[in-house]
């Protein structure tokens, strides 16, 4: 039956779409930038010394990226004042935003053990929904208060057979560039819509593990959720595209283009950060050579918010020297000290302004 948009699109068609629909010089020109900034990135890497620099700080922005798309709101302060207190209370909507971080991390160790399958699919769900059920048993459907434009199929049966396609298209060792594919999974997926919510997000994070899982980066670090927040109505209307009229083509070009806006994003925030870095440990060295370390200085880069047990945890310091040397670093101007509460928080403001801009 042709789609309609208050019916359930059960003949939402299995993977792959026909190759006449998206393999055109259009495509394939946008795919050889998207790769080539990939792999600028992918070879840059490496000049950050400890991987959770990155991870930490830039899956925070996703989080927050990703959950706006999805009209929940917190900002770059709050949640990494909330990631790095262990007191403050904070609201619910930030509260989602930091268990999207922990679903992407979850997922990315699933992914490394066990590859993209349904389980990975249904714990990055369920983490992020903060949640126990799975595939949805009843129906949904994507529109506004005025106007339904898209019903999804129905119901479990249905959606676990669309799912186990998607599972083995993500796996299949076939002649499609991944970037290509990766495009293609995220419309299927949301096509899907296996989830009473959380589809959007969940879907967004299976794009990562996935370029990830295909090797064309290392670490889980190209987040697409900035670029389509800004070009937000094109991604709407294009996934609809593809349902409505099998544009993949269009679809799959958006989707390079993100993946080739991100990686250059990406690529100068990390020269950014390597920059700082070597900035920073200059300033301490020299201005106060009694208290440099290398890991000191290291240890403000793995999140903007430092404090004295991240210090005695990460066997720098006792926690009277810990506090002097945060309390030193405040007096450089490196840190900026805030209380939360009865508890005392360091910002690297400079990082935090590179990475919240
Ligand atoms: N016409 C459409 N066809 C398929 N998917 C769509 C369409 N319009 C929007 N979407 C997807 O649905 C997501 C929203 O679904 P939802 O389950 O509410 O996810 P979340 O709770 O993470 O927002 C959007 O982010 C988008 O990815
Ligand atoms: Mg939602």
């Amino acid at each position: 039956m042709a789609f309609q948009p208050d019916i359930p699109y059960n003949d939402l068609p299995l993977l792959p779409p026909d190759k006449a629909n998206w393999e055109t010089l259009a495509v394939y020109k946008n795919l050889a930038e998207a790769r080539a900034a990939m792999a600028e990135l992918k070879g840059r890497m490496p000049i950050i010394p400890n991987p959770l620099m990155l991870i930490n700080t830039l899956v925070l922005q996703e989080a927050k990226e990703s959950s706006s798309i999805e009209n929940i709101f917190t900002s770059s302060d709050k949640l990494y004042k909330a990631f790095a207190s262990s007191t403050m209370d904070a609201d619910p909507q930030t509260k989602e935003v930091l268990r999207y971080r922990v679903a992407l991390y979850e997922g990315w160790q699933q992914q490394q053990n066990n590859g993209i399958d349904l389980s990975l699919i249904e714990n990055v769900y369920r983490k992020i929904k903060d949640k126990n059920d799975g595939i949805r048993d009843s129906e949904v459907y994507l529109g506004n208060r005025y106007k339904v434009v898209y019903t999804p199929p129905c119901c479990y049966e249905i959606l676990n057979e669309k799912l186990k396609n998607w599972v083995e298209f993500a796996k299949a060792n076939d002649d499609i560039d991944p970037l290509i594919k990766m495009a293609i999974l995220h419309y299927q997926f949301e096509a899907i819509h296996p989830f009473t919510d959380g589809n959007g997000r969940t879907g967004r994070v299976l794009n990562v593990l996935y370029l990830t899982q295909a090797g064309l980066i290392d670490k889980p670090v190209l987040y697409l959720s900035k670029f389509i927040n800004a070009f937000k109505a094109d991604y709407y209307r294009l996934l609809l595209g593809v349902t409505e009229s099998s544009d993949w083509e269009a679809w799959v070009i958006y989707m390079l283009k993100a993946v080739k806006a991100t990686a250059e994003e990406t690529l100068k925030k990390l020269n950014q950060i390597f920059e700082l870095l070597h900035n920073t440990i200059e300033k301490v060295r020299t201005e106060a050579g009694d208290i440099y370390s290398r890991e000191l200085v290291d240890m403000l880069f793995v999140q903007p918010y430092c404090k004295i047990s991240f210090l005695v945890n990460g066997g720098i310091a006792s926690r009277n020297t810990a506090s002097k040397y945060l309390n030193r670093l405040v007096d450089l101007g490196i840190l900026e000290l805030e209380k939360v509460g009865n508890e005392s928080l360091y910002l690297n403001r400079q990082l935090y302004d590179l990475l919240s801009e």
